[in-house]
């Protein structure tokens, strides 16, 4: 056999999986520093008692022949599309028919796996700094990369191109940047797709963030691009799903390639081939985040973390560093001191004040100079991290 050797190009491990890796051999050398982790993205609230409660139930059902399930339809179940369609999109203006929703075990799968139905020779513009799932993933497919520099100038949301790209990630709010992106400059990059043919892929796994209304949710949203855009969503970050995994891909039927293929079509054939459905028991849970019960309990966890986004970003930037998102955004990106090395700072944080963040070299050059501070732990931790973080800065 030979080996797929596009893997040879991949930097040496995935970005969360170098940080853990160097996070553990510290704490093997100082077992008894308490480290605070405010790195990956990861959830620390429990999950709303109403998912619990239905998760508990879906479980129950499988103790009992009546109600037993086994495999279920690989583009979801029908409760959790329309419970989707009616609460994140009807209310916006948008519709959407059942078979333009396809639930899945996650956004980190769908955006990686979206590249299996899209030719190997298109053109992939990338946002940097990024989310290095859709780095990673296209190079492992061979695929030629266009970096598209985000930076304070263009609010970390990149200048509309002048060269043709047919594939464009786009993720706002933003990961890592904790960016958002208005209604003009999206619309922006949706004319830009129409008028070039490319397709932007949207990763809104933030948008539940976002606390200003005038700020678009859904890219289709913006006139036309349902004709352009593939939309990611997930439960990860507003349901705290990030161990019980669950998400959405959204692929309007309007979405063709440019010989008129329907892509709709082409996915659904990927997944019934390689995808036996997301766990009925996550679908039922989170089916339940959208009771009313549900949605007021997922705001006040998505209202914790925000209040320690607040808390961070306003610290952060009375001890004099820059700093960017945290007001839509989980994530904080914050300058380092003096234009300190990002690996430098990483390494000094976990050192010296038994922090983690990350690095923001690890999402792309134009990352080099931040760090990336996520508000997902604990109020105690955020607090006590700050703390920490103004003894050595
Ligand atoms: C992150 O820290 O960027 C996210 O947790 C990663 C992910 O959602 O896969």
């Amino acid at each position: 056999m030979r080996i797929n050797t596009n893997y040879l190009q991949l930097s040496g491990r995935y970005l969360f999986a170098e940080i853990a890796r160097q996070v553990s051999a510290y704490k093997s050398a100082h077992p008894e520093a308490d480290i605070i982790r405010l790195g990956i993205g990861d959830v620390t609230r429990p999950l709303p008692p109403t998912a619990i409660r239905a998760m508990r139930q879906a479980v129950e059902e499988y103790a009992d022949t009546r109600t037993f399930r086994g495999y279920g339809p690989e583009q979801g179940y029908d409760f959790l599309i329309d419970a989707i369609i009616a609460h994140d999109f009807a209310p916006r203006g948008i519709r959407l028919d059942r078979d333009e929703v396809f639930v899945s075990d996650g956004a980190k799968s769908d955006t990686g796996n979206i590249g299996d139905i899209l030719a190997t020779d298109n053109i992939v513009g990338i946002t940097d700094p990024v989310y290095p799932v859709y780095v990673d993933t296209n190079i492992m497919a061979g695929r030629n990369l266009c970096y598209i520099p985000c930076h304070a100038q263009n609010d970390f949301t990149g200048n509309i191109p002048t060269q043709h790209l047919d594939i464009i990630y786009l993720c706002y709010p933003n990961n890592p940047t904790g960016a958002v992106i208005t209604r003009e400059k999206l619309t922006a990059w949706v004319d830009y797709a129409l008028r070039h043919q490319s397709v932007i892929l949207y990763d809104a796994a933030y948008e539940a963030f976002i606390r200003d209304d005038t700020l678009p949710h859904s890219i289709y949203e913006i006139e036309g691009a349902k004709r352009c855009a593939i939309e990611f969503r997930s439960f990860s970050k507003t349901a705290g799903f990030t161990g019980v995994r669950c998400g959405y891909t959204v692929i309007p039927k309007e979405l063709k390639s440019e010989d008129g293929t329907s892509v709709n079509t082409l996915w659904n054939r990927r997944q019934c081939s390689k995808f036996n459905g997301a766990s009925y028991i996550a679908q039922r849970g989170a089916e339940a985040v959208y009771s009313p019960e549900g949605a007021r309990e997922v705001r006040s966890i998505i209202d914790y973390y925000m209040s320690n986004a607040a808390f961070i970003r306003s610290s952060l930037a009375n001890m004099g560093l820059t700093v960017y998102g945290g007001e839509h955004s989980p994530y904080i990106w914050v300058s380092t001191p003096d234009g300190e090395d990002s690996w430098h700072f990483f390494r000094r944080l976990l050192t010296d004040a038994h922090v983690v963040v990350t690095p923001g070299e690890g999402f792309g050059s134009h990352g080099e100079g931040y760090v990336r501070i996520t508000a997902f732990g604990t109020c105690d931790d955020s607090h006590a991290a700050i703390e920490r973080i103004r003894k050595i800065v």
